[in-house]
């Protein structure tokens, strides 16, 4: 792949031409392909779907329709089985809201909170106890987990990819303990998504759940895979419009998978979006994205690694490079980075417990996706010498 050809794909680096976008694990930039095919529901097919019976509102209805198939053929699914969401955050409130278990819960120390605050809310609600698997060398630690998952444990919620550290964790080994232990798997793949094939098949968790605005896709979009027979036993996370079957006086009979978990009027051209996202990225191909960010990322890591003064968090070969420097504060270095036409995040990752642990002060995270190049490592390179000039 050349990802110099692929950036020509990406409006908005014909108006920032010079720009390192370094901050895909926040959000990813969008192909010229899903802004147009937005723009195409709007101009062409808009209206509301399952709703109409003239020709526009079928054609709505089917595109829609069209676009689960392809996001459930994208991870191996079937398409009862995929849940169109706002993002990530939705789809883990919609399952610790919906899902219903017996025993306790296990949840990660490196967690966004997106997946620790509504699994926390739940044990505290239902006075289920929490424990978390701690991390070793920025990943999931077995030891950890083999100490945590027993018995008791009703469900395991954990990341694929940190999105402060981003090493591949040791998913499969821990589902295969969860499941040993009769308890199911909600798998964050927020920041596996983007990078990698997914099959929820080989993969083997129950639950999983992506944004679609990581993936190139619309922001306003998310997905929360379930195991059918799973979903089909779960209550509905909000209720009113679209999906119900009947409504009587004193008795509701709502629609079966996916549909009761899509109240009201869903992101229609959203949805339109990231089935061209898919697109997209499957004209690519997945492995050869991975192997591009893997090679980027490496850059990034050997990079700060070399620079005096400043330290690698992530471990050797993640996807995603957080460091720190003895010189300056994650904001300011962003902020100098800024000057240089690098854009980073910094902070504390939405993953405040576990960051608190390595500094108080945060990281510099820089996460990459098919349109970063060699040039913008070089950039993060001149960066990196101007914060040990101006703080050294
Ligand atoms: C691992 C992980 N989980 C969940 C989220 C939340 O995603 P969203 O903001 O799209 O809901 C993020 C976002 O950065 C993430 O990195």
């Amino acid at each position: 792949m050349n990802p110099k050809k692929i950036r020509q794909d990406f409006p908005v680096f014909q108006n920032h031409p010079d720009l390192a976008y370094l901050d895909s694990a926040a959000t990813s930039q969008k192909p010229e392909k899903v802004i147009k095919a937005v723009e195409k529901f709007y101009r062409r097919q808009n209206s509301n779907i399952g709703r109409g019976l003239y020709d526009l509102a079928n054609s709505a209805t089917q595109m829609y329709s069209k676009s689960r198939e392809k996001v459930a053929e994208f991870i191996g699914a079937e398409p009862e089985e995929v849940v169109f969401v706002r993002n990530t955050t939705e789809a883990e409130n919609l399952l610790a809201y919906s899902y219903s278990f017996e025993g306790d819960i296990v949840l990660s120390k490196m967690a966004h909170h997106s997946e620790q605050l509504p699994w926390r809310r739940k044990s505290q609600k239902e006075d289920k106890d929490l424990r978390y698997i701690q991390t070793e060398n920025g990943k999931l630690s077995l030891e950890s987990a083999r100490k945590v998952i027993n018995k008791d444990t009703g469900l395991v919620a954990i990341s694929h990819v940190s999105n402060v550290f981003g090493a591949e964790n040791p998913v499969e080994e821990i589902i295969k303990l969860a499941h040993e232990n009769n308890a199911v798997v909600m798998l964050d793949a927020a920041q596996s998504a983007p990078h990698m094939r997914l099959d929820v098949n080989n993969l083997n968790a129950d639950f999983m759940c992506f944004s679609g605005h990581k993936i190139l896709g619309p922001s306003g979009t998310g997905i929360l895979y379930g195991r059918k027979e799973l979903m089909e036993d779960m209550e509905p996370y909000q209720i009113g419009g679209g999906m119900v079957n009947s409504v009587e006086k004193d008795k509701v009979e709502y629609s079966s998978t996916p549909d009761k978990f899509e109240a009201g009027t869903p992101n229609v051209a959203g949805a339109a979006g990231m089935k061209a996202a898919i697109e997209y990225l499957e004209s690519i191909g997945m492995s050869q994205i991975k192997k591009h960010t893997e090679k980027i990322s490496e850059k990034i890591w050997d990079t700060v690694d070399q620079q005096e003064g400043f330290e690698n968090i992530s471990p050797e070969g993640a996807n995603i490079v957080s460091f720190r420097s003895e010189y300056a504060h994650p904001h300011d270095i962003a902020e100098v980075l800024n000057q240089y036409g690098v854009a980073v995040r910094a902070g504390q990752h939405c993953a405040q417990p576990q960051v608190r642990e390595i500094d108080v002060n945060g990281t510099v995270r820089a996460s990459t996706h098919v349109y970063n190049t060699e040039e913008d490592v070089e950039k993060l390179e001149k960066g990196l010498e101007e914060v040990r000039n101006l703080f050294g």
